[in-house]
């Protein structure tokens, strides 16, 4: 009996597989990223979002999408920034869950990464400190600043939940804002979000908690969490578990496994490059763990089911190259 094709539940929603397409950035690269600057999804979106879906993805986690336009990280970006966005985005929820997968979007905010050309605006971080994969140097957010993008997640959230998706997801990856204040090489603040584990990890603890507290507790939150810097003195899997577990403790349905500063991407990494660090932490939690990273093949992503080493399985460039992927994949386990 397959695990990858059998249905598993993350809060109160239940997936038809434990395949995950996970958030991708279509202006980036890719069929989906035909788009206007204007932070809408278009039509050729909307269908491409549609396409996955209707071949048999058991969740698609829509790409990267701005709270603010000062959070926002590159042109052609989605953005849930007001409340007129919604009806449009309605469309993009429906067309995925129209065709049975469920439907979550990820929100991100750009943090010490930001552009001024892209967000106006000077970059903001934890602290003032370069961040290691940008030259430009940040300011340090007050604790005004802190408390009103966290308040610009949550009514970003409440926008996607009217939308109709049936998740969000909070990035705190890559080296983006979450990323930021969860990692020493970039938080050197020496308030209560800065210091100890407990400290750097409030940022993220106290997001979740205004999203639950706006868009309902039984809502499924989910959080990106970036579990390896890759850089001496950087966040560690084991630093990550410590946070997945205080995550847990505050209600996040899904702990979605990448990389920090290493990116999701690293060079030359073999296939599943962060099954071990999603290992460590799955040993620490128990609401479900999601892996994603280097895995295009049926047999290894069962084998990492069935090893324990997590809960489902995203697939990534391979999604994007191929639509087809999922059915080929239970045709692969079925012979
Ligand atoms: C074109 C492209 C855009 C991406 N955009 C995002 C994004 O918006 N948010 C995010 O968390 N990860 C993003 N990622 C990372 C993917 O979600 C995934 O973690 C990465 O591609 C590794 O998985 P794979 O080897 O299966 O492709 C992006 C990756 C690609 C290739």
């Amino acid at each position: 009996m397959s695990l990858l094709f059998s249905p598993i539940k993350i809060g109160n929603l239940t997936l038809r597989n434990r395949i995950v397409m996970p958030p991708m950035a279509t202006a980036i690269e890719g069929p989906g990223g035909s788009r206007e600057d204007t932070g809408l999804p278009s039509d050729t979106t909307v269908a491409y979002y549609a396409e996955r879906a209707k071949k048999q993805v058991g969740m698609v986690i829509v790409e990267h999408t701005y709270v603010t336009k000062r959070g926002k990280a590159h042109k052609g970006q989605l953005g849930l920034e007001s409340d007129d966005a919604v009806p449009v985005f309605e469309r993009l929820a429906q067309a995925i869950r129209a065709n049975g997968a469920v439907a979550a979007i990820q929100l991100n905010h750009v943090g010490a990464l930001g552009n001024p050309e892209v967000t106006g605006h000077e970059p903001v971080g934890p602290s003032d400190k370069p961040n290691p994969r940008s030259e430009r140097k940040p300011r340090g957010m007050t604790k005004g600043e802190i408390l009103e993008v966290q308040g610009l997640f949550a009514a970003a959230a409440k926008r996607a939940r009217l939308a109709g998706f049936d998740a969000v997801e909070i990035h705190s990856a890559h080296g983006y804002l979450g990323s930021q204040f969860l990692s020493p090489l970039t938080n050197t603040r020496t308030d209560e979000y800065g210091g100890s584990s407990e400290n750097r990890a409030r940022f993220i603890l106290e997001t979740v908690a205004k999203v639950k507290a706006l868009v309902g507790r039984d809502y499924p939150v989910f959080v990106r969490l970036g579990s390896v810097d890759g850089i001496e003195g950087g966040f560690t899997p084991e630093d990550a578990a410590v946070v997945a577990k205080m995550l847990e403790d505050a209600g996040v349905a899904l702990i979605d496994v990448s990389g920090g500063f290493m990116g999701s991407r690293p060079a030359g990494a073999g296939p599943g490059y962060f099954v071990p660090a999603a290992s460590t932490i799955k040993n620490a939690v128990s609401v479900p763990v999601m892996v994603t990273g280097g895995i295009t093949e049926a047999a290894f992503a069962e084998k990492v089911l069935k090893d324990g080493h997590a809960d489902l399985i995203g697939i990534g460039r391979a999604l994007l190259r191929d639509p087809d992927w999922v059915m080929k994949a239970k045709e692969s386990e079925s012979m």
